[in-house]
């Protein structure tokens, strides 16, 4: 359940999105376009650090993965043989009274009367089914023939191009195709912030195994992908599995997990870890007439593999680790009074600048040029932002604020002028203890680099 300290905390994390340039309402200056996200400077490095990261771990980190990139553009055949032209689609309700739509799921009930969760209202339109998907016509004529649709997940092109992948990887079974990329959705009622959007970014992974260790498959997956959010700062305990039951299970899955997180709205789906058989396959193979068979050369046997599906959100993750990351604690001001402090405790993996670097003063030339040479030896390796302006205690705020977890203040020590040993050394601060140490420039980048990798 969420509290209205919750709401609140949400409201502060929505509004530092916008205020420090990670995440903004797409189309804003014309009114907004609802469930549309724009990410800003801050925002899209966060948002790539975690998709290379998954990427890393997922495809460089392994023999038995590669990876994809499918057209967003979908056949209209494609999904009508995963399913997705039938049967994609939410219950509708209107509501006569405020004329607000609403899934079916969403109506609240009161004494066994269901009513409209926006105005209470009674007057409500029967449930219809609306298909989900963005539908667009490719070509000049726009007909029956030229309709395409704007893929509601990643999947499908995995599995249409199986087998080219297969044949051009030379994989043996267990094996997997990665992919990260957009997909769309018309969803009811965009809601949560960034949570439930029209347009999202997925990492999914198929991974093809013969039908005996899909089961086995599926815990596997399950774990490692439990290993993944912690990796990237999410504790275990904020992390729920729930096992999807058989009437809330997908009819050809033979079992699913949700992984979910305890976001200030409640605890809801990062991703789900689902064991689809050999449903999708077949059903191509079927519509398309093309084999998707796989030979064992060792027994001669040729099959349709099964796969065990683990399909993450991006944007839902991101969001996740700026509520994670988001805390206010007390820390000194410049004359040592204690203030408040807004912080972004992001994994340094994470986040987006790795490494602030300041010259104590803008106006000395000596103090300059050092904190622009240690800017030209960390930038080729890291993202790294250079700030010479206001008071020192301010320029470490303002890279609390959006998640550094190191800078680097070159001052008079650095430059000789009090002790000749502290010459070419400078103040190492981290971001959540705070804590300062006296590093050598030359000692600099292999330190931060083992606490970035
Ligand atoms: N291929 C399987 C699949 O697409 P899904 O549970 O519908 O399964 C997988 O979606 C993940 O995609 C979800 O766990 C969630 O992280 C993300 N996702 C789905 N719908 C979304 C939406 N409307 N906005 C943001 N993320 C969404």
């Amino acid at each position: 359940m969420s509290t209205p300290a919750d709401a609140q905390r949400m409201e502060k994390i929505v509004s530092l999105c916008k205020r420090r340039g990670f995440i903004f309402q797409s189309s804003e200056i014309y009114g907004g376009l609802n469930g549309l996200w724009d990410y800003g400077p801050l925002g899209v490095e966060l948002k790539r650090n975690l998709k290379n990261y998954w990427w890393r771990v997922t495809v460089h980190e392994r023999d038995d993965v590669v990876g994809m990139d499918g057209a967003i553009l979908t056949h209209r055949e494609v999904l009508k043989a995963s399913g997705h032209v039938e049967g994609f689609s939410d219950p509708m309700i209107d509501c006569r009274t405020c004329k607000a739509h609403f899934r079916f799921d969403q109506l609240i009930e009161k004494k066994g009367v269901k009513q409209c969760p926006n105005c209470g209202g009674k007057d409500l339109t029967d449930a219809r089914q609306f298909n989900l998907m963005f539908e667009t016509h490719v070509g000049a004529a726009a007909d029956e023939s030229s309709i395409a649709y704007l893929r509601p997940e990643t999947a499908q092109s995995i599995f249409v191009q199986f087998k080219n992948s297969l044949e051009v990887s030379r994989k043996k079974l267990p094996f997997g195709i990665a992919q990260i990329g957009k997909a769309f959705r018309n969803e009811i009622n965009p809601r949560n912030f960034t949570f439930r959007s029209r347009e999202f970014e997925q990492m999914e992974l198929e991974y093809f195994c013969r039908a005996e260790e899909g089961m086995k498959l599926l815990e596997y997956w399950k774990e490692e992908r439990l290993k993944f959010y912690e990796n990237i700062g999410i504790p275990r305990e904020k992390l729920h599995v729930k096992t999807v039951s058989d009437e809330e299970r997908a009819f050809y899955s033979k079992g699913t997990y949700d992984i979910e997180y305890d976001f200030p709205f409640g605890q809801q789906e990062l991703e789900g870890v689902a064991y689809r058989t050999d449903y999708d396959l077949s059903q191509h193979q079927k519509a398309s007439g093309k084999s998707l068979e796989y030979f064992d050369e060792v027994t001669k046997q040729r099959f349709i593999p099964h796969v065990v599906e683990p399909s993450a959100g991006v944007d839902r993750t991101v969001l996740a680790l700026i509520c994670e990351g988001y805390a206010e604690d007390q820390a000194p001001d410049e004359k040592g009074k204690m203030e408040t402090r807004l912080v972004l405790r992001f994994h340094p993996r994470m986040a987006p600048i790795k490494c602030g670097i300041f010259p104590l003063l803008k106006n000395n030339e000596g103090l300059v040029a050092k904190a622009k040479e240690v800017v030209d030896l960390l930038r080729p390796h890291m993202f790294v932002f250079y700030d010479e302006s206001g008071a020192i205690g301010r320029r470490y705020r303002r890279q609390d604020e959006i998640g550094t977890p190191f800078c680097v203040t070159v001052d008079f020590e650095t430059l000789g002028e009090k002790d000749e040993k502290l010459r070419d050394t400078v103040t190492l601060r981290e971001r959540d203890s705070m804590k300062q140490e006296r590093i050598a420039i030359s000692d600099l980048l292999a330190a931060l680099s083992v606490r970035i990798a």
